[in-house]
């Protein structure tokens, strides 16, 4: 492995390997203008290249210049993305078309500036198309040249936040030649969609292999860091199985908004402390007894909710639990089938049926 002073500096040995193996016959790489590769970089915002090549050609054919798109019914401009999903770039385009065309220039500007202004175009898109047609040493950072930088100086911490993109711009700039713009980016675009890639990275095709960080650590599984993910917030409640002598038990419908909206419970209950004073209340005659059942959890898409049943076996005299709110009624635990139960509740219900 040779010193890696004697190395040729990063960008060099991307360009050079642009040359050899990256890309050159997509279709936005012939008759390049400024108008073709901004339709191209939006299409291939979220879409890989195999996918755009087709849609990019028709899109072009019927929208060959900016004027044509401005003036298009949106329709037709929608029609010809649909399939790509992620309308909101076709509708972009369509508005920046319009835009420039408002304010009289006859095409997309050609500084990073004025690129910026304009509807879907971000700040990696705007150096892309001006570095792709004209050669202006801009620097880029998509998804796959995040993908390309984090892994060669083993930057950690999730690429989407904002301090790893600051990192990770600062670290473009300082990469960006002043000559061969055109073919490093690309040629940065190039790898890592083909070699860099995301799981399984082909590091002995690769020019930066050998001083990539995360290759030299044996981190490339792990980087870039994925997004974390979200805790879930747990939240807990206290479910009563009042049951009365006649082994019928108490439920209620639970209001039309909220989890299990307009669905048959048992009663609900923040806390204990609460079960209580409802008991309290209700059933005067004869304190009951809360006899904790096992708890449980229950996924919902937003949060956990811990269940904690207890079952309370009402005295004969203790009917007003049933009749104080018109919302609940005592039903033999064999009719709880034909009722709309939350699944946990119907789960809970059930092995009582069982006990
Ligand atoms: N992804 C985004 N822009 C690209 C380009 N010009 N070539 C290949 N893949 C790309």
């Amino acid at each position: 492995m040779p010193a890696i002073s004697q190395v040729e500096p990063f960008s060099q040995r991307v360009i050079v390997w642009q040359a050899e193996h990256g890309r050159h016959q997509l279709p936005w790489q012939k008759n390049k203008t400024r108008y073709r590769v901004w339709v191209s970089e939006i299409m291939l915002q979220q879409t890989q290249v195999a996918t755009v090549i087709p849609y990019f050609e028709k899109f072009i054919q019927r929208f060959p210049d900016l004027a044509t798109l401005a003036l298009a019914p949106r329709d037709d401009v929608l029609a010809h993305w649909s399939g790509l999903g992620y309308y909101a770039r076709a509708r972009n385009l369509q508005r920046a078309a319009q835009q420039v065309q408002a304010q009289g220039e006859p095409g997309l500007p050609a500084t990073l500036e004025a690129l910026v202004e304009l509807p879907g175009i971000g700040r990696s898109t705007a150096a892309a198309i001006l570095s792709l047609t004209d050669n202006q040493p801009l620097a880029i950072l998509d998804g796959n040249v995040k993908r390309v930088l984090a892994r060669h100086a083993a930057v950690d911490g999730w690429t989407g936040s904002a301090a790893v993109q600051k990192t990770l711009w600062q670290m473009a700039e300082q990469r960006m030649p002043i000559e061969g713009a055109q073919s490093y980016n690309q040629g940065l675009m190039d790898l890592g969609s083909m070699v860099c890639t995301r799981s399984k990275p082909s590091c002995g095709d690769c020019p930066v292999s050998v001083d990539c960080q995360a290759l030299l650590l044996q981190r490339t599984a792990e980087l870039p860091t994925p997004k974390p993910r979200k805790t879930i917030p747990r939240k807990q409640a206290v479910f009563a199985v009042m049951r009365n002598p006649a082994g019928e038990v108490l439920i209620e419908r639970r209001p039309p908004a909220g989890i299990w909206g307009g669905l048959w419970c048992l009663p609900q209950y923040d806390d204990l402390a609460s079960l209580q004073v409802d008991l309290q209340k209700e059933c005067v005659d004869q304190p009951a007894e809360l006899n904790p059942l096992d708890s449980f959890e229950h996924v919902f898409s937003h949060f956990k909710l811990t269940l904690e049943p207890y079952l309370i076996e009402l005295a004969a005299a203790d009917k007003k639990l049933a009749i104080a709110e018109e919302n609940r009624q005592f039903v033999p635990l064999s009719q709880l089938a034909h009722l709309g139960l939350p699944a946990p509740i119907r789960q809970l219900l059930g092995r009582l049926q069982v006990d």
